[in-house]
C-alpha cells in the first residue's frame, strides 16, 4: 500500500484488462475501501464482467465500474477506440495488461497450427500493445500514470522453452516492450513495468502442468496478487513473489546447457502424453533428441 501511496496511484482510475486478476481487484478494493475507486474492466465474457461488477459494487458502494466485453483474439479496433475515448474522459491511472494465453500442449513449432500461433500473437502482444497505445496520450496529458504488463519467467529466467517457443517469445516481447517504454516515459511521469511470475496456481497452470494446489514455490493467486500490487512503481522489470526470486537465483547458477536439456526433456514427456495428430517426426527421431 505504501508503494501505491508513494506514487499517488490510489486516487486514479485503474483500467484492468482481464478478469484473471480478479483477486488483484479485490485487494485494490480492500486497500482503497476508504476512497472512491473507478474501474474499467475488459475481458471477453460480458456475463462474467457483469457478475464481477455486481460483486465488486456489493463490497464498496463508492466504486464506479464500467465494463467492456472484448475478445482479444478477434477484431479489437472498435474496443480499443472505445478505451481511448474512455481514457480521455476518465483519469486512467493504472493499466494492467494481464490477459494471456498459452498453448496447452507441448509441440515442436512446425506442429503448431497456424491459427493457434497467430492467436498467441494477437492476444499476448497485439492486445497489450493496443491497450497501452490507447491510454498513453491521456496519461501524457496529465503527466502521470502506470502501465503494468504481465510477462513470464519463461522468457526471462529460463534460457529457452522448447516446444512452447511461441508463448516464450510473446512474453519476451512483453518484457522488452515494457522496459523500453519505461525508459521512454519515466521522465513524463508514466511508470511502465513488466512483472515476471513463475508458476502461480491458476487455471492456466492447472491446464498445462496439472498443478492445482498452491505450494511454497507455486503461490496461490491471492498471495501472488498481493505481492504484485506492492511492486507497482519500482523498477522496469520486477519479480514480485519472494519464492519465485529464490528459484530465479538458483536457476542462474545452473549451466544453460543443463537447463535446456532438463526443459526439453520435460516438454517431450508432455508432448508424449498428448501427441500431435500430424508431426512428420518419427518416434525414433524424437527419442534421438531425448538421448542427445
Ligand atoms: N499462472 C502462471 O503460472 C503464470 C506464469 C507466468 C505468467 N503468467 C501470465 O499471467 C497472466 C495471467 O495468467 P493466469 O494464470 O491468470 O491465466 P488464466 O487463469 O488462464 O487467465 C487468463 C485471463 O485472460 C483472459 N483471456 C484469455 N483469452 C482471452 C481473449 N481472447 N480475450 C480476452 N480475454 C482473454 C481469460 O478470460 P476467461 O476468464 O474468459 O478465460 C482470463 O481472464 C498471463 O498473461 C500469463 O501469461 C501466468
Amino acid at each position: 500500500m505504501s508503494v501505491l501511496c508513494k506514487n499517488e496511484l490510489l486516487p486514479w482510475i485503474p483500467l484492468i484488462s482481464a478478469l484473471g486478476f480478479l483477486l488483484l481487484l479485490r485487494h485494490l478494493i480492500c486497500l482503497t475501501r476508504w476512497r472512491g475507486l473507478n474501474l474499467i474492466l475488459v475481458s471477453r465474457s460480458r456475463d462474467k464482467l457483469e457478475q464481477l461488477s455486481e460483486e465488486l459494487l456489493a463490497t464498496n458502494e463508492r466504486l464506479r465500474v464500467r465494463i467492456l466485453a472484448l475478445d482479444l483474439d478477434g477484431d479489437i479496433s472498435g474496443g480499443v477506440r472505445e478505451i481511448g475515448e474512455m481514457a480521455k474522459d476518465l483519469d486512467v491511472g493504472v493499466l494492467i495488461n494481464n490477459v494471456g494465453v498459452i498453448c496447452l500442449n507441448a509441440r515442436f513449432f512446425h506442429e503448431v497450427e497456424e491459427e493457434l500461433w497467430r492467436s498467441l500473437v494477437r492476444v499476448n502482444i497485439e492486445g497489450m500493445v493496443s491497450f497501452t497505445r490507447a491510454v498513453l496520450p491521456a496519461m501524457l496529458r496529465r503527466g502521470r500514470g502506470a502501465v503494468v504488463n504481465i510477462g513470464s519467467g519463461g522468457a526471462v529466467v529460463l534460457p529457452s522453452i522448447p516446444l512452447s517457443a511461441m508463448y516464450a517469445s510473446t512474453k519476451a516481447f512483453v518484457d522488452q516492450f515494457s522496459r523500453s517504454l519505461h525508459v521512454e516515459y519515466r521522465h513524463h511521469g508514466i511508470h511502465v513495468q513488466c512483472q515476471i511470475p513463475l508458476y502461480i496456481a491458476t487455471k492456466m497452470v492447472s491446464m498445462v502442468i496439472k498443478i492445482d494446489k498452491p505450494s511454497i514455490f507455486v503461490p496461490s493467486p491471492e498471495d501472488y496478487t498481493e505481492a504484485a500490487i506492492r511492486q507497482i512503481g519500482y523498477e522496469a522489470r520486477r519479480m514480485p513473489y519472494w519464492s519465485h526470486s529464490v528459484q530465479w537465483f538458483f536457476a542462474r547458477l545452473v549451466p544453460v546447457s543443463l537447463l535446456d536439456f532438463w526443459i526439453l526433456n520435460r516438454a517431450l514427456k508432455r508432448r508424449a502424453r498428448s501427441p500431435p495428430t500430424f508431426s512428420g517426426l518419427t518416434d525414433r527421431a524424437v527419442q534421438g533428441i531425448v538421448a542427445g
